[in-house]
């Protein structure tokens, strides 16, 4: 088994603990754990235990987590980030002669897990010529009778592009017509979607989604996701996985992340209007520069995906803008050089202006160069 290096975190931890204004990775508004004690002063945390939590997540915790994305708590079974729903999904699905399917752009271990794992990769486009929305018919074609999943991703990581509910029927109608693919629906954004609300995706059998308290809820310290999976027999296969993966959560992670998703209005409250008011300073820029630069507005999630005219690398637009204290993600640690990305809502309004005041110097100089 080899695993393909995770450029896009190698980027991000090569700058880590230097004094950047961070707007590679893809979290939002971060929170201290005084201020999620606060939202509940009246409970007493001395009491409680610091022991393993049930491999599928405490009974509290998978029923905040199902009033969040209004399904069944039964059906919820909780992972170390949706990185462990990711893995578990995998393992579970790896067999000599199958595949699964998958968008590129996309998340890196939709692709790295499975493929070490001895699964076929086998991408779809986004194009950004479609305002990267999912087709389904492209999905369609590359599914087959040894397909073993499919994953789709709204809003969609890198580009904010959002599905509809048609979208996502479609492709799991295609995938009952080939034969066994599951449907996976990774919705880590959720309900980050920035123009319109779309309710969360309905599982049934064939359709899971994964969610976690990682990135619009941006709790990611917490390491909690979930998979809702409506057919018990492949939550015990993930339970057994997970006892070896990972062993499961610890009681007070739990209960903490359970306690924030009894205030998701105030969590998310933040990370939206920063990302809007974000998103509008961005739009600024690159409206400027559109001679060098375009983009597709994302519609939902915190990171948006713009690319260079001239079809050349951001590689080196990123590291000129790390040396003047910025840093974005180069699109090549994402498989699409030309672009880059860019977190909408990591840090306040007022130093997300200065970012890309510098970035505005950055294609600035691109200008004068492709004009000289
Ligand atoms: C689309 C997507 N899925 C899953 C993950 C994994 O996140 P976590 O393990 O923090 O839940 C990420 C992280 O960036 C992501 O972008």
């Amino acid at each position: 088994m080899r695993f393909e290096p995770f450029q896009l975190d190698r980027w991000i931890e090569r700058h880590r603990g230097r004094d950047l204004i961070d707007l590679a990775g893809s979290v939002g508004a971060p929170w201290t754990v005084g201020a999620l004690l606060d939202l509940e002063p009246q409970l007493d945390w001395r009491d409680r235990g610091v022991l393993y939590a049930p491999i599928g997540g405490s009974e509290e915790l998978r029923r905040a987590i199902a009033a969040h994305v209004a399904t069944d708590p039964e059906h919820v079974f909780v992972t170390t980030g949706a990185a462990e729903a990711i893995a578990i999904l995998a393992a579970d699905a790896a067999e000599p002669g199958r595949n699964v399917v998958l968008p590129d752009p996309g998340y890196p271990a939709f692709s790295g897990l499975p493929r070490a794992f001895g699964l076929e990769v086998r991408r779809y486009q986004v194009d950004r010529e479609r305002g990267f929305a999912l087709d389904p018919d492209a999905v369609a074609r590359l599914i087959d009778a040894r397909t073993a999943l499919v994953f789709v991703n709204t809003p969609h990581n890198p580009s904010g592009a959002c599905c509809d509910a048609s979208g996502i029927d479609a492709v799991a109608r295609a995938a009952a017509a080939a034969g066994e693919a599951l449907v996976v629906v990774d919705q880590v954004f959720h309900p980050i979607e920035l123009d319109r609300p779309t309710p969360p995706v309905a599982t049934r059998p064939g359709v899971v989604a994964l969610g976690d308290m990682s990135k619009a809820l941006s709790l990611s310290g917490l390491r909690i996701g979930w998979i809702v999976e409506p057919d018990p027999t492949r939550r015990q296969r993930y339970r057994d996985l997970r006892a070896y993966f990972t062993l499961g959560s610890g009681e007070p992670v739990e209960a903490l992340a359970a306690l924030a998703l009894r205030h998701t209005a105030t969590l998310l409250e933040r990370t939206r209007g920063r990302a809007r008011t974000n998103r509008a300073a961005l739009a600024e820029v690159l409206g400027r520069r559109a001679d060098v630069v375009a983009w597709v507005p994302p519609a939902g999630g915190l990171v948006a995906f713009p690319w260079l005219r001239s079809g050349e690398s951001t590689r080196d637009l990123a590291e000129g803008l790390a040396r003047d204290g910025v840093l974005i993600a180069p699109g090549d640690t994402l498989g699409h050089p030309d672009h880059f990305r860019i977190a909408l809502a990591s840090v306040e309004e007022e130093t997300f202006q200065r970012a890309v005041e510098t970035l505005d110097c950055g294609l600035a100089h691109l200008e004068r160069r492709a004009s000289a």
